[in-house]
């Protein structure tokens, strides 16, 4: 019986190009996908850009673009990785189109305004607000110092140094890593998703216990049941509600009957998966909630290990109790890594670059087929290693596969006009029922996406049939005529045989099975014709080169450095002119430090007191308290008694530690990394505090 299938892959965010572990998630669906399709099943099978979030708007402010312009750039990049790698979406969409603001909109009024009680509740939360771009910040967006091991510049949610978990609010002078300002804790109203409602609780109990998932995958969320880990690193019991507002600004989708509040874009991202396939089936004419609302529907998504928990509870219980159908089930894959390097993270996608790659003219199909190769049901890791990569593709797809074909079609094509006999000898008829045999149960490996062991499984076939052209040795045969109907009979089953492995290896190698459609004249679209016989071929054409060496060094050959054109001094370049009347604005005077002291609290600022020769109204010698920070260059022993130079018209300062009366003045280079010190100025000898400098 023909099942309907909807599948996808996740969406992967527009801030920029694919690497190859979005690739290999595509591989691994499409594979899945084409299978299906050559099991007469009807796939929908649909992508899209996730548009939304901080990130993508900042990203694009910085470019100078607006989000939408922004996206719609990266979403023009996406054609030539999908064609190149031969992933057949039937759509690509972005989840900034109507459809999904509609539908997003329209399942969170359906878990609002539930008959049994709402799903949705507010409460007032304080946040970092960053004053000067007068936005709430994001975690990620907020650094400072460490709470426990004062490691400055760590992120808002945890320290990379000591791999501490904290709230943001734990930081020790906290900043916005947008402008530099000191955020204010600022309270608003947000939105939630009650995820610990019993109700809840319950369906996802259930859901994500009844045999369906992954096991280490459902093993993994039973332990979120029982316990959660906060954003101080502390740990609560059960499911937490899920805060799904953000305040504007914020590129996303307006939370109905409540301006200025924007979905978190993780709310949005999974309806972009009912966007896409809404937005296809209308393009068809097709009834989309006819679609949907078939019983027989079967709902599939791809994802990699990291996004589980948006997958398997937020996202069931949001279609759930907003009364739609949910996944039947989710596929979770392991990160890819290259050459046991790097994993193949989100932002930095490192190591094999899937552009370069067909760039190189390397055949898209070897790394599908190496993929196929690795891939397993499992959660699991794998890694895409040269040498291996190598061996699989010459010695087994080429020397194994491919190599039938071509020993066997010049003697047809030169011998037997290409016509073929179906006498296949006892031998011969064998060898291809064994083959044909082993249809149901390759099947049964794609279905469970068991992809490693079904290559595996189709190249003992292939052993096989190649220990039945040693043993017949056409190339011998072909030496007398008397041996001609043998030798027809051979080499008859080896493009039978050839034709068989080619179905069998159809959804992974789908340009192949294309090329072998030409060549036999059979379709390989369609995996019960494994049964029939190839009547004829046409002359042989190389169907698949071998991967060499060099085009493995290039691919991993690194990028040439960029050509530097003109190098800023210090780091940065000479600001604009300036008139001497902007420069007389400055009052620069000398100044004595006739004290200094570490700051409590601060691993950054020394706190120096200045003579600059003023005195007071009574006439009393006054000095001028003034942090600086330069801790990390000087201890204060060394600077007490040396003379600097002090910006003594600066409006005063208020800092945590006190109030700061002006600036000294220190050199230091624009990058940290080039040179991370901070060198104060000093005077030649004779000059005394109080000095102006012209
Ligand atoms: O992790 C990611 O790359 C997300 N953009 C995935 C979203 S999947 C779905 F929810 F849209
Ligand atoms: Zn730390």
């Amino acid at each position: 019986m023909s099942r309907q299938l909807f599948v996808t892959t996740a969406l992967p965010y527009a801030n920029g190009n694919f690497h190859i572990g979005h690739i290999m998630e595509y591989i691994q669906a499409d594979i899945w996908v084409r299978f299906q399709r050559m099991q007469g099943h009807a796939v929908n099978f649909v992508g899209a850009d996730d548009t939304h979030g901080a990130p993508i708007m900042i990203a694009a402010e910085k470019v100078g673009k607006t989000p939408q312009q922004f996206v719609a750039d990266i979403a023009a990049g996406r054609k030539q990785y999908l064609d190149g790698f031969h992933i057949s979406f039937d759509n690509w969409h972005s989840t900034d189109g109507p459809e999904n603001h509609e539908l997003a909109r329209q399942i969170y009024r359906d878990l609002r305004d539930r008959a049994d009680g709402s799903l949705i509740e507010t409460k007032t939360i304080e946040q970092f607000f960053d004053p000067e771009k007068n936005m709430f910040l994001p975690d990620r967006y907020i650094k400072g110092e460490c709470p426990k091991c004062h490691a400055k510049d760590q992120y808002g949610d945890n320290c990379e140094v000591c791999g501490s978990v904290y709230a943001p609010t734990d930081l020790i002078n906290p900043y916005s890593a947008l402008s530099g300002a000191k955020p204010e804790l600022k309270a608003s109203e947000h939105f939630f998703f009650k995820l610990s409602d019993p109700r809840c609780v319950a369906f996802l109990e259930q859901w994500t216990q009844d045999g369906k998932l992954q096991p280490e995958v459902a093993n993994k969320i039973k332990e979120w049941f029982t316990v959660r880990t906060n954003p101080d690193g502390s740990t609560s019991e059960g499911l937490g509600d899920w805060d799904i507002s953000r305040d504007a600004p914020y590129f996303g989708i307006e939370i109905p009957d409540a301006p200025g509040k924007y979905f978190y874009v993780w709310l949005d991202a999974p309806v972009g998966y009912l966007a896409s396939l809404k937005n296809l089936l209308d393009k068809r004419g097709e009834s989309y909630d006819a679609y949907m609302a078939n019983p027989a529907l079967e709902q599939y998504h791809f994802i990699g290990k990291d996004i589980v928990t948006f997958h398997t509870l937020f996202w069931p219980a949001m279609l759930h109790f907003s009364g739609r159908k949910t996944p039947d089930n989710v596929f979770v894959h392991g990160f890819l890594t290259v050459n046991n390097g790097e994993k193949m993270s989100k932002s930095r996608g490192t190591g094999l670059d899937p552009l370069k790659y067909l760039s190189l003219g390397m055949n898209p199909e070897w790394l599908r087929y190496y993929l196929a190769a690795k891939l397993s049901a499992r959660n699991e890791d794998i890694d895409f290693n040269a040498d291996d990569f190598m061996a699989r593709v010459n010695s087994d797809l080429i020397g194994k596969y491919v190599n039938i074909a071509s020993r066997a079609a010049g003697f047809l094509t030169k011998r037997f006009e290409g016509k073929l006999t179906h006498q296949f000898g006892a031998q011969g008829a064998a060898l291809v029922h064994e083959l044909r045999g082993a249809s149901d149960s390759i099947a049964q490996m794609y279905e469970a996406r068991e992809y490693g062991k079904a290559t595996r499984e189709i190249m003992l076939l292939a052993d096989k049939v190649n220990a039945y052209v040693d043993q017949n040795k056409p190339w011998d045969l072909a030496k007398d005529v008397a041996n001609n109907e043998a030798l027809h009979q051979v080499c008859s089953v080896l493009i039978n045989s050839f034709a068989v492995l080619t179905r069998y290896l159809a959804p992974v190698l789908p340009g192949l099975a294309r090329a072998v459609e030409q060549f036999t004249g059979s379709s390989m679209g369609e995996w019960n014709l494994v049964k029939h016989d190839v009547q004829a071929i046409q002359p042989y054409q190389h169907l698949m080169q071998r991967v060499t060496p060099e085009q493995l060094d290039a691919l991993f050959e690194p990028p040439p450095a960029p050509v530097v054109e003109k190098v800023a001094p210090g780091g940065e370049e000479i600001a604009p002119t300036i008139s001497i009347d902007d420069f007389a604005k400055i009052d620069l005077r000398i100044a004595k430090i006739v004290n200094c002291e570490a700051v409590e609290g601060s691993t950054k600022l020394l706190r120096l007191t200045l003579d600059v020769g003023e005195t007071d109204d009574a006439g009393q010698p006054r000095t001028r308290n003034v942090f600086s920070g330069i801790a990390s260059m000087y201890k204060p022993e060394q600077l007490v008694g040396l003379y600097t130079v002090l910006v003594a018209n600066l409006a005063p300062r208020k800092m945590k530690f006190g109030i700061s009366e002006g600036m000294v003045l220190a050199a230091s280079h624009a990058d940290e990394k080039e040179d991370p010190g901070i060198y104060i100025l000093t005077p030649r000898p004779g000059a005394m505090p109080g000095m102006r400098i012209h």
